[in-house]
């Protein structure tokens, strides 16, 4: 097919390859090979901003220029999938919120303390999904719960800091959870309302950056759904490392549903509910629902 800006230069076969190994040691992404027109479309607007004329000096300007960690960001931004929306995989959530959130109401009971974690969150989505879930389960009133959003793109987290969203994010919402915990924001869009805001905090975190991982506090559940599937096996062990850290003992790993970690890892076992499947981290003593 013939590109579509006649002055895009083609990526040689040597710049993609070394291209896609910086994205790749930054984010853990893999550009899979039959990729290279998509990374040759989405890293020209870079290019273009920077006054470049070819692959090579973006290249050169990624390893080598005083703005090249800025310039990683752009182009792991440009590169990466931010797609989601809200209440996305609805049985999973039925699962959380009818079987494990009453678990960990029992659980902590004594501290009246609840830390969930959507790592990768995008614009936000996910964690205000799982605040509105613990909101309706009306079994942490008066706990301290904290939902913690975090993601490589600054870009997204600004959106996710602003909860104003359209119908696209909305598509999957059932209506009284709209009615519930959103206002309306002008034609066709909707903010979220600040009980629910209150309890999501974002931030900025690479999951390969071991550094930034420490940083975490121990979660009770860590939502982590369509961030792996763009990783390679090696980028998946550390990103999981980071997880079975950061749980609790018992703690639960909610992966997207094509995920699995078959010939992954073995640091989790597989627990069975009603509607899904999901991960923990096993506890000391074992033996607990
Ligand atoms: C497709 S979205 C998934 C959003 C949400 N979890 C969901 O399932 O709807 C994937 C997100 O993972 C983020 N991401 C990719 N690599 C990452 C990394 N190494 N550390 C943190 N976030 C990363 C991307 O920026 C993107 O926003």
């Amino acid at each position: 097919m013939a590109s579509a800006d006649p002055d895009r230069p083609e990526m040689t076969p040597e710049e993609f390859r070394l291209l896609r190994e910086l994205v790749y040691a930054h984010s853990g992404i893999l550009v899979r090979d039959d990729l290279k027109f998509v990374m040759e479309r989405r890293l020209w607007p870079r290019l273009e901003a920077l006054g470049l004329a070819g692959y090579a000096a973006y290249y050169q300007y990624l390893r080598y220029d005083e703005g090249r960690a800025a310039e990683l960001e752009a182009s792991v931004e440009a590169l990466a999938t931010h797609e989601t929306y809200f209440f996305r995989e609805p049985l999973q959530l039925e699962a959380f919120a009818g079987e494990l959130l009453p678990l960990l109401h029992v659980r902590n009971g004594r501290q009246k303390r609840l830390r969930l974690w959507s790592a990768g969150c995008s614009s936000g989505e996910e964690a205000y999904t799982l605040a509105m879930l613990v909101q309706d389960a009306r079994l942490f009133d008066g706990w301290d719960v904290e939902v913690l959003g975090t993601d490589l793109s600054r870009r997204v987290l600004a959106a996710a800091r602003r909860a104003e969203y359209g119908p696209s994010a909305l598509r999957a919402a059932p209506p009284e959870a709209l009615s519930r915990h959103f206002d309306p924001a002008g034609p066709g869009r909707f903010r979220v309302k600040d009980g629910v805001r209150a309890a999501v905090a974002f931030g900025h975190l690479n999951l390969l950056d071991p550094n930034q991982g420490q940083l975490v506090p121990r979660m009770d559940a860590i939502f982590c759904r369509n961030v792996m599937i763009y990783f390679d096996l090696a980028a998946r062990k550390r990103a999981l490392k980071l997880f079975h850290d950061t749980l609790v003992d018992g703690g639960y790993l909610l992966l997207g549903h094509s995920e699995s970690l078959i010939n992954v890892t073995a640091d989790f076992e597989l627990v069975h509910l009603k509607t899904d499947l999901v991960y923990r981290r096993p506890t000391r003593r074992g033996g607990e629902p």
